[in-house]
């Protein structure tokens, strides 16, 4: 009966895993990139586009977001606001986050080019994948 006991326990353990370290990376890396998707629009609204400093925020906004891919280990939703759902639907909410990566290579690219709508369509693109992981993967709380 002991033995049984220390078995569950010890099993338990292992399922449960500390998950704590990649839960607070991911929620920094969420607020950098908000803060750093609010200077993107701030650009656009200048009369004069700089471009100069589109280039390194996108390009930064791209790394975080491939950051994050690999945030999300299996088992991470507790005490986070995270949707189990996310792990029935690896390949979705993956895909999501790939094609916000791509919004942002495409606002660099855009800013060599200096290709304002260009631009605009992709940052638009990026909000709008905001919200749709946020209304399907994000627990209201
Ligand atoms: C592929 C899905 C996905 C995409 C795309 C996504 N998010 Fe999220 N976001 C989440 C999930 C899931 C959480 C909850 C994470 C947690 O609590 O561990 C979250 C949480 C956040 C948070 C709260 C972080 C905190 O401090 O707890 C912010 C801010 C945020 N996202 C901003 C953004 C912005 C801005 C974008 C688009 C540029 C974006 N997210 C795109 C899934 C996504």
């Amino acid at each position: 009966m002991k033995k049984i006991g220390i078995v569950t326990l010890f099993s338990f353990s292992v399922i449960a895993a500390d998950y704590s370290q990649e839960i607070e990376t991911r929620q920094d890396n969420f607020q950098h990139l908000d803060a750093t998707v609010d200077l993107l629009d701030d650009a656009f609204d200048k009369e004069a586009i700089d471009w100069d400093r589109i280039m390194p925020l996108a390009q930064s906004a791209h790394l975080t977001v491939e950051e994050q891919k690999t945030l999300f280990p299996e088992g991470s939703a507790d005490n986070s606001r995270a949707r189990t759902k996310i792990w029935v639907q690896k390949a979705e909410f993956e895909g999501k986050f790939d094609t916000l990566s791509q919004q942002f290579m495409l606002i660099s690219e855009a800013a060599v080019e200096q290709d304002e709508e260009a631009a605009r369509a992709a940052l638009d693109k990026a909000f709008s994948q905001c919200r749709s992981c946020h209304m399907n993967y994000r627990s209201l709380w």
